[in-house]
């Protein structure tokens, strides 16, 4: 029986994804004995630098990269055979050693008809369009819930049963991508089950070495005292359950869904560590209350390089949502916040966090998961010194300007967590971690 382990830990973001998760995981990874993700798909974009090489991982869970670790793809993942092979490609060409790489056989696929129909429904919903990433996630995860049609990573290596399911599939989808197109305006060709196929097989040859049952696996490790480290992927606020819906992505992306994507019990999971810009960015669409379109949105966006590892997209840029941390704090039982890209917000006279929101219900300090109930919220403001010096520089608590540990401190006290590590740029180097906290 496996019982609490205080050696895993569990990084997720608190706000729309971005926040900076990718140089945390980075960090801890070399102290854990495998990396594992549990959720979402190649919609996730996580830039790491591997020999001085900037690469964008979407996939691959970053603890390949670390020495020793072992990366372990979770049965809550959908997963792109086509671009986990081009990633592990493009590592192995770097030198990296991916060989200690561990997909679930459970892991739904990412079939090209996903992809495509994730981009027809956008294009039919037009004004209506949640704004995805266009990766197939949602398909891939309608068809897991849907059941019959769901081909998982062990299927690739059972020819007769990835048949079976994919000309299932391609009978129902060829109905529905062909009116879809027509609607849409957009050209569509009919799905051809055997091409289809063959390419899942092929995919299944080259992954085999790889798919393993990773959930006896993971409680293994767990019952041999080893340090498990598992990387979220998107967002709190993007969680299906939890996020603002509709407008979110197709899994549960916050520490909710750790225990259903891995197959470990949720007590197995020891420190949680919640990782929040000092500021809001949201991409796609969907409701952001404490938004800025204007001059002050677009410097922040500039400063802070807001822009899609996944899409190239421009984020959407705010102040930061205390209401909304407090809340993904609270269901995700965060242990501390890592604090990201403080060095951004230098230069401004005076910041704002949003500490309410003003609703046609009234004043309240509670968040609203509902897209269409938030999207009627505006935010109330608590103004805070702003602070001109730059950061970048920052090695301890003592060298920030006291404006920025005052701001540090209102989010602390605001949210009821402490903030453990503050990030004040892009390098390893530039962190700050609280004294006596070893992240
Ligand atoms: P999907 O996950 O591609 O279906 O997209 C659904 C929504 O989630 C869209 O608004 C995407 O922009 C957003 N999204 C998905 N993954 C990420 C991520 O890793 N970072 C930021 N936004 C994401």
């Amino acid at each position: 029986m496996v019982g609490s382990n205080p050696n895993s830990t569990a990084v997720v973001g608190l706000q729309w994804g971005d926040e900076g998760k990718g140089k945390l995981v980075d960090r801890l990874a070399g102290e854990h004995d495998a990396t594992v993700r549990f959720n979402g798909g190649a919609n996730a974009g996580h830039s790491v630098v591997v020999g001085g090489k900037r690469y964008a991982l979407h996939l691959m869970p970053s603890g390949v990269l670390a020495p020793g670790g072992l990366g372990v793809i979770g049965n809550g993942v959908v997963v792109d055979p086509a671009a986990l092979i081009s990633e592990i490609d493009g590592l192995s060409a770097q030198g990296v050693d991916t060989s200690r790489l561990v997909v679930s056989d459970r892991a739904h696929v990412v079939l090209p008809y996903h992809k495509i129909e994730d981009e027809l429904r956008e294009a039919f919903l037009s004004g209506g369009a949640i704004g995805t990433t266009k990766r197939g996630i949602g398909p891939a995860y309608a068809d897991k819930v849907q059941r019959a049609a769901g081909v998982r990573m062990g299927d690739l290596v059972r020819p007769d049963v990835l048949r079976e399911k994919i000309t299932l599939a391609c009978r129902i989808k060829n109905v529905a991508i062909k009116e879809m197109g027509e609607r849409a305006g957009v050209e569509t060709t009919a799905l051809d089950p055997e091409a289809i196929t063959s390419e899942g097989l092929a995919w299944g040859e080259r992954l085999a070495p790889m798919i393993d049952d990773t959930v006896y696996l993971l409680n293994a490790m767990i019952e041999d005292g080893k340090r498990l480290l598992f990387e979220g992927a998107n967002a709190t606020l993007l969680d299906v359950d939890h996020g603002t819906y509709p407008f979110v992505t197709s899994s549960n992306s916050s520490a909710l869904g750790i225990s259903a994507g891995t197959g470990v019990p949720a007590r197995a999971i020891g420190r949680v560590i919640g990782v929040m810009k000092s500021y809001s960015t949201r991409v796609g669409s969907g409701p952001m209350p404490t938004e800025l379109l204007d001059v002050t949105g677009d410097t922040i966006r500039d400063r802070g390089n807001e822009y899609g590892t996944t899409t190239g997209r421009p984020r959407r840029v705010g102040w930061l949502d205390l209401v909304a941390a407090r809340y993904t704090a609270m269901i995700n039982g965060v242990d501390e916040i890592a604090l990201t890209l403080l060095d951004v917000l230098s230069g401004f006279d005076e910041l704002r966090v949003c500490t309410a929101y003003e609703t046609p219900d009234g004043r309240t300090d509670r968040f609203l998961p509902d897209g269409w109930r938030l999207v009627e919220a505006t935010p109330v403001y608590e103004s805070v010194p702003g602070f001109g010096e730059d950061l970048t520089g920052c090695r301890s608590m003592d060298e920030l300007p006291g404006e920025a540990r005052a701001y540090v401190e209102r989010i602390e006290s605001y949210v009821g967590v402490p903030v453990r590590s503050i990030g004040v740029g892009p390098d390893r180097e530039q962190t700050i971690d609280a004294p006596g906290v070893a992240i």
